[in-house]
């Protein structure tokens, strides 16, 4: 796992938008999964931008997002279909043809289900799946104890998520119980995963998610098992990190390998011996 600090949220959202946007770049046609909730916002906000001021050009873009709370009209404020919609697709020039959330009013959950998945493989696979952490360490709605193999499915929320959302609606009464989510096993085959977490809030979450052990009571640790799975954190969100250090010095030794100063890596300074 890779795992990038960066001073505040600000920098975090520009970092992440950088990931996202080279690899618009090199693959125009590529598939992005996309999360919903406040750490993204940022990054959606920095995308809009670069799509506005330098180009960025989404027309062949396909995007999948994470989840859907059950029983919401799309009209609602806090629906998934919404909260992109107002916080980014309709800001660039995505085809809306080409943007997809899981259908949380479809009652036959099992095909519906079924059928997001399919769409995803259709679609070619996810090359680059956006996430955030919640503070059991939830990825898209696995809650503690969702199974590391899950695909897309129904899950019931956890008291702490309901808790987590009660801001967004209001009161905890009005948040669903309910939502469809992609699985664990969903997320991990997408070619690339790149978490975001910002505040003291996640710090918990984040040190067990990359330092813990891996368990299905943290769902985000799957990620360990990720062969290209990048974390962009802000300090406070890395404050319980132990390795944060290393961290640090492998991202100063990527950024002189990107840029060929080989020498500063003592690599050429000295003669094999004879
Ligand atoms: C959103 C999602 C959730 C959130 C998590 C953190 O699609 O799947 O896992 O990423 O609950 O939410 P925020 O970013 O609001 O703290």
């Amino acid at each position: 796992m890779r795992v990038v600090i960066e001073k505040d949220a600000d920098a975090v959202a520009v970092r992440a938008a950088r990931f996202v946007a080279d690899l618009v770049r090199r693959k125009p046609a590529c598939v992005l999964g996309l999360a919903r909730g406040e750490t993204p916002l940022g990054l959606y906000r920095e995308l809009i931008r670069l799509h506005r001021e330098e180009g960025l050009d989404f027309s062949r873009v396909t995007t999948f997002n994470l989840d859907e709370y059950v029983g919401l009209e799309v009209t609602h404020p806090q629906s998934c279909r919404h909260a992109m919609q107002q916080n980014l697709l309709r800001h660039v020039n995505l085809d809306p043809a080409r943007t997809h959330v899981p259908d949380g009013l479809s009652l036959d959950f099992e095909s519906s289900c079924q059928q997001y998945e399919q769409m995803i493989c259709d679609a070619g696979g996810i090359d680059l799946q956006v996430l955030g952490i919640g503070s059991d360490g939830h990825i898209a709605f696995n809650e503690p104890g969702s199974s590391l193999g899950s695909r897309t499915r129904v899950k019931s929320l956890t008291g702490e998520t309901l808790r987590d959302n009660a801001r967004l609606f209001g009161s905890e009464d009005l948040v669903p119980r309910l939502a469809i989510t992609m699985g664990i096993a969903t997320i991990i085959e997408s070619r690339r995963c790149l978490l975001l977490a910002t505040g003291s809030g996640k710090a918990s979450a984040v040190r067990s998610a990359i330092e813990g052990p891996m368990t299905a009571q943290v769902t985000a640790s799957a990620l360990q098992l990720h062969r290209d799975a990048i974390v962009v954190l802000d300090e406070e969100a890395a404050s319980w990190l132990t390795r944060r250090a290393y961290y640090a010095e492998v991202e100063a030794t990527q950024a002189l390998l990107e840029t060929g100063q080989w020498r500063q890596l003592g690599i050429g300074k000295q003669a094999a011996p004879a």
